[in-house]
């Protein structure tokens, strides 16, 4: 039964069955959690190999010892293997240690007190700073621009990437506006593959913005594809070359969610300029990365093509876990007019959108029945989501029968509160 079309005595009927099946579910006191997007643990197994470094391959053949200090940029295998991944020519690539997060954030700072070209351009010399946010997105990022002060300024994301219209009006009119939060592949939380058009006009901005904007361009799922032939993303890169704004781009990736989670490696791709100006800062904060860490990636992982055939390991892991999701959504709330979501094709994540006002409640009736999800508004700057309707679903973590279990449970939590907020 659609919702829409339910009259009250249906909906009393409706409310109360859903009301039995909910107390059950809370009885049995589980304890599920699909909040953050971690590898599972046969995932992290799959890398094991990785670990067992033979002291004949420390020592690099020009003579660098890679347990002693220094080689700031990462060692040249590394920076190459991210050039791959990244779409970019290894001299505008640097390698670093386990965190693409830590790279942005210290990007961030760089560009906020020091300035991304020199003392002059910092940002902390306007009266204001300003970042668009895509919304849905990430909440790690939204946090990076609460700390720093730069308020942030909501750009809905489309089915094919954030809304350009918006986007370059914004920024036209706006040259407090410095900078802009992208996952263009398999976005955090939606899935979105940016579509090329999209990319070439996000490619075009630094010709309309104001002085010293950044694309933050966090392209943390880059080979996460969850299918064969997946969707290809467009090069930026190539794109800001055409038009002369190679320095208003920012990329980062990691193998977090390729190799091990909390001890993979990173990288950070720029223009020669870019990257000039930030290696004044990592000379000071570091004499260089866990170099040997980056051997090991670089031995096991070996190059793009080695990349992508370990991912299609992870794939053959998550595919069920996502297919479980789509299952549970399509059975318990296709034509109920109870909410949208995506069915993302890649990255770690599934948006719900619930009926505008029933996300916090939702989360609250999960909860209680011991499903734990992200916090309602949490993927959303300030963590408040207007609409009080987005729901960022995370099932790489749990087992496929977990999963089973706790989007029962969700399915059930979503049905009873649009039900009762029709009644
Ligand atoms: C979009 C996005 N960027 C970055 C990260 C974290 O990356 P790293 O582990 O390299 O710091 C995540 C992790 O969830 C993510 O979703």
């Amino acid at each position: 039964m659609n919702l829409e079309n339910a009259n009250q005595a249906e909906l009393q009927v409706w409310e109360e069955k859903l009301a039995a099946k909910y107390a059950e579910y809370k009885e049995a006191g589980l304890k599920l959690d699909l909040t953050r997007g971690k590898p599972g643990t046969a995932q992290l197994d799959l890398a094991d190999a990785m670990e067992d470094l033979p002291k004949s391959k420390m020592i690099l053949e020009n003579g660098t010892d890679l347990r002693n200090y220094g080689g700031l940029d990462g060692i040249p295998a590394a920076r190459k293997l991210g050039a791959e991944m990244l779409g970019l020519p290894e001299s505008e690539v640097i390698s670093g240690d386990h965190s693409s997060l830590t790279l942005m954030y210290l990007y961030l700072l760089h560009a906020f007190y020091h300035g991304s070209q020199g003392p002059e351009t910092a940002w902390a010399k306007e009266s204001e700073v300003k970042f668009l946010a895509i919304v849905p997105g990430y909440d790690r990022h939204f946090s990076i621009c609460e700390e720093l002060g730069i308020r942030m300024i909501n750009v809905d994301m489309l089915a094919d990437g954030p809304d350009m219209d918006a986007v370059e009006d914004l920024l036209r009119n706006d040259a407090e506006i410095k900078g802009m939060w992208c996952v263009p592949k398999y976005s955090n939380p939606t899935g979105c593959v940016y579509a090329e058009e999209v990319v070439e006009r996000i490619a075009a901005l630094g010709k309309i913005a104001g002085p010293n904007f950044r694309v933050m361009w966090d392209d943390a799922y880059c080979v996460h594809d969850l299918l064969e032939n997946p969707r290809q993303l467009a090069n930026v890169m190539d794109y800001c070359r055409k038009y002369g704004t190679e320095d208003n781009l920012i990329l980062t990736a990691s193998t977090s969610k390729i190799t091990v989670a909390g001890g993979g490696i990173s990288f950070l791709g720029a223009s020669l300029k870019n990257l000039e100006n930030f290696r004044k800062r990592l000379s000071v904060m570091s004499i260089g990365p866990n170099k040997l860490n980056q051997q090991r990636h670089v031995l096991f992982l070996k190059n793009i093509e080695g990349v992508r055939s370990h991912m299609r390991k992870h794939a053959e892991i998550l595919r069920p876990k996502f297919e479980m999701v789509q299952k549970h959504l399509e059975n318990g709330l296709a034509g109920k007019g109870m909410g949208n979501w995506g069915k993302p094709e890649g990255g770690y994540f599934v948006s719900f959108d619930s009926i505008p006002g029933l996300a916090k409640e939702i989360i609250r009736l999960a909860g209680e029945a011991g499903v734990k999800l992200t916090p309602a508004g949490a993927t959303f700057p300030y963590g408040k989501d207007p609409k009080d309707s987005n729901i960022r679903l995370a099932p790489t973590f749990p087992s496929v029968e977990d999963l089973d279990q706790a989007m029962q449970i969700f399915v059930t939590c979503v049905q009873l509160a649009s039900v009762r907020q029709r009644m």
